[in-house]
């Protein structure tokens, strides 16, 4: 028998303790979730991608009435990044989220299943890391990549 332990390392910073370039990438992830469609919900959700060229791409979850069609926040950003700067690297993705209330939620967002393996794959097929910022107004989580979220992950390599 073997026993296999796996930790990651998350970096909580507050506000203030941002830099510049990362504030503005939260700021975007924020401001993101002001575009959402979450009429079903309520819940709306705000990513920003940032590339490798220093731009940035917004994402926000776009739910339906036929509710299965509707999609998340972090896939709509990297689908519509992979439609529109497949050439561009993704160096990091922030997540923000309003719940019902209208507020940001307290707890960094954590993305779901089906966005961490997007987000793996997204990883895997520019052959770098991504980032990822976790937005909460007690803090963000910033984790070193994607990997991290996902450890076991299923891959093309099994295919
Ligand atoms: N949602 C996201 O946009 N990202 C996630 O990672 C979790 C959930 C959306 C989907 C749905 O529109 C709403 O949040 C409630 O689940």
């Amino acid at each position: 028998m073997e026993n296999i332990t796996i930790s990651i390392k998350i970096v909580k910073k507050l506000d203030s303790e941002l830099t510049a370039e990362e504030a503005l990438l939260v700021n975007s992830a924020k401001e993101a979730t002001y575009k959402s469609y979450a009429p079903y919900s309520h819940f709306s959700v705000g990513a920003s991608l940032l590339f490798d060229d220093g731009t940035m791409m917004q994402g926000s979850n776009q739910e339906n009435s036929s509710y299965p069609c509707g999609i998340c926040a972090e896939r709509s950003a990297l689908f519509a990044a992979g439609a529109q700067c497949p050439e561009k690297k993704v160096v990091a993705i922030c997540i923000a989220a309003r719940d019902t209330s209208g507020e940001f939620t307290s707890r960094p967002v954590a993305p779901c299943g089906a966005c961490r393996q997007v987000m793996s794959e997204t990883e895997d097929r520019q052959k770098s890391p991504m980032k990822v910022y976790l937005y909460g107004k007690e803090g963000t989580y910033i984790v070193r990549n994607v990997k991290d979220l996902l450890p076991v992950s299923f891959d093309a390599s099994f295919l």
